[in-house]
């Protein structure tokens, strides 16, 4: 019998898509998870930025930690010019933070106040069919919790957002945050990464008295990869992972 071959997704990451066998699975839910500061944010919307500028797949950023113009601004210290692609189509941000803090948005994509899960769920999707996006970034799951007031109810949130995304066929990174991966604890709620087909651990350690960042590829299904953890920069291009790097 032949072997069923996964299509994959080239994340864009120089150095990473040789780590789990040319990219991500197609189609499937990636949670990339770390303590704060790790590059959660940048990962992510690399994933994206590189979906757009080198593999013309256009993608959707949900933004819900800070304000689209503000990430923007951040991203554009790496040379992504995020609003060069908007204007494209093919890369649209849905800003989830300026109603909630009471600020005017004069984004195109913008998450009105006190939306439920479905309502919320429902926008995501129109954008992304509305710009027959391949790639998605949800950044964060807790900020989502805490936004649509339903913290106690966040199993049942991942789980239709997850039936969701598997609906959409769309390749798809959640961020969420571990403040102490090594306690074992991998994710907020505990419940991340049982929705998440593949898990990625962003995180420091101390070598020489100076903290250096890592990650590790904790689970990613129908991928033959490592366990072990790989050193990576975030330089003025993003981020470079060091596959035959050594962490120690
Ligand atoms: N232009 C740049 N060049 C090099 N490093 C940078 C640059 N911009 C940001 N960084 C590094 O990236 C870090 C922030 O990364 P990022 O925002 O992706 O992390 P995060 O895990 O999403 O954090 P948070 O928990 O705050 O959301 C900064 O603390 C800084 O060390
Ligand atoms: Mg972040």
């Amino acid at each position: 019998m032949a072997k069923y071959v996964v299509s994959r997704v080239k994340t864009g990451i120089p150095g990473f898509d040789d780590l789990i066998e040319g990219g991500f699975p197609q189609g499937t839910t990636i949670l990339v998870t770390g303590p704060t500061g790790t590059g959660k944010t940048t990962f992510a919307v690399q994933f994206v930025y590189k979906g757009a500028e080198l593999y013309d797949e256009p993608g959707v950023i949900v933004t819900l930690e800070e304000r689209a113009q503000d990430l923007r601004r951040e991203m554009l210290s790496f040379g992504w010019d995020l609003k060069k692609y908007e204007e494209q189509g093919k890369i649209a941000i849905i800003d989830g933070v300026s109603s909630v803090v009471g600020l005017p948005s004069e984004e195109r994509f913008a998450l009105e106040e006190g939306l439920n899960v479905e309502g919320f769920l429902r926008y995501v999707y129109r954008v992304v069919k509305s710009i027959n996006a391949k790639r998605l970034v949800i950044d964060s799951i807790p900020s989502i919790a805490i936004r649509l007031k339903e913290e106690q109810n966040i199993r049942e949130v991942l789980l239709r957002l997850n039936t969701i995304l598997l609906e959409m066929g769309i390749t798809s990174i959640l961020t969420t945050e571990s403040e102490d991966p090594k306690g074992g604890k991998i994710s907020k709620y505990g419940v991340e990464e049982f929705v998440a087909r593949g898990v990625i651990l962003l995180d420091l350690v101390e070598k020489d008295v100076e903290l250096k960042r890592y990650l590790l590829i904790r689970k990613m299904r129908e991928t033959k990869h490592s366990m072990k953890k790989y050193p990576f920069e975030i330089t003025e291009n993003g981020i470079v992972v060091y596959p035959s790097g050594e962490i120690y």
